[in-house]
């Protein structure tokens, strides 16, 4: 699908106008579970679109403290394999292995890495702003037609496992989002009492 021909540096962009589509998808969006995406996934062109849409996301001080690997279903094949002997190795529980299945189910898959460092801005600014990439991922990600699911696991805390994956030193996951199609609609689940949540002053 292609996009609106991209704005020059200083020209004015579009002011919003009410969508109902765009407000009838943030109401009822769900992600998928990670083992159910399923083909079809997103074309070549497709992940430049989702990446160029995914990069239009606020950062404090146009640092952009993030950085994307997209993971085909060969690499992530192997490095679930590699994954599970470390899992053994290490001694870990026999669900670390049984995640994995997460890992390798989708399409496509775009490893969101925090580069936050100490800079200009706080380090948890920039952190959140790769936070904020990820759902403008999955935002565009839905608007492609396409289902998401946002993971982490224990392979995005371990060293050895960051190592394989090539996040450097210093470097965070923000998260595995997973992208494909669904052959079922999800369920809702539960959601807070906003009001709850809220502090509304004058
Ligand atoms: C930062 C982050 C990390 C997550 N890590 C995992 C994970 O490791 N395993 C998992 O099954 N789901 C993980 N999830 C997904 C959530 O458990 C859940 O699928 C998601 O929040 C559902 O939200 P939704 O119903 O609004 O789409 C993670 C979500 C976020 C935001």
């Amino acid at each position: 699908m292609a996009l609106p021909p991209s704005a020059a540096l200083g020209t004015p962009l579009p002011l919003p106008t009410r969508s109902p589509d765009m407000l009838h998808r943030l109401a009822t969006r769900r992600s998928a579970p990670a083992q159910a995406l399923m083909d079809p996934g997103p074309s070549d062109g497709d992940i430049d679109t989702l990446l160029t849409l995914a990069a239009r996301t606020p950062d404090h001080g146009k640092l952009f403290p993030w950085r994307f690997v997209v993971l085909g279903r060969q690499t992530r094949a192997d490095l679930a394999e590699r994954l599970a002997v470390m899992a053994v190795e290490q001694g870990l529980p026999g669900k670390a292995t049984a995640v994995l299945a997460k890992l390798t189910a989708a399409p496509t898959t775009v490893l969101v890495i925090s580069t936050a460092a100490p800079a200009s801005k706080p380090v948890w600014e920039q952190e959140l702003s790769a936070g904020a990439v990820c759902m403008n991922l999955e935002h565009a990600a839905d608007a492609l037609g396409f289902s998401s699911s946002w993971i982490t696991d224990w392979y995005s805390y371990d060293p050895d496992a960051l190592a394989l994956f090539g996040v450097r030193e210093g470097e965070k996951v923000a998260g595995f989002v997973h992208i494909g199609t669904v052959a079922e609609p999800p369920l809702e689940r539960e959601r807070p009492d906003v009001s709850a949540l809220t502090t509304t002053l004058p």
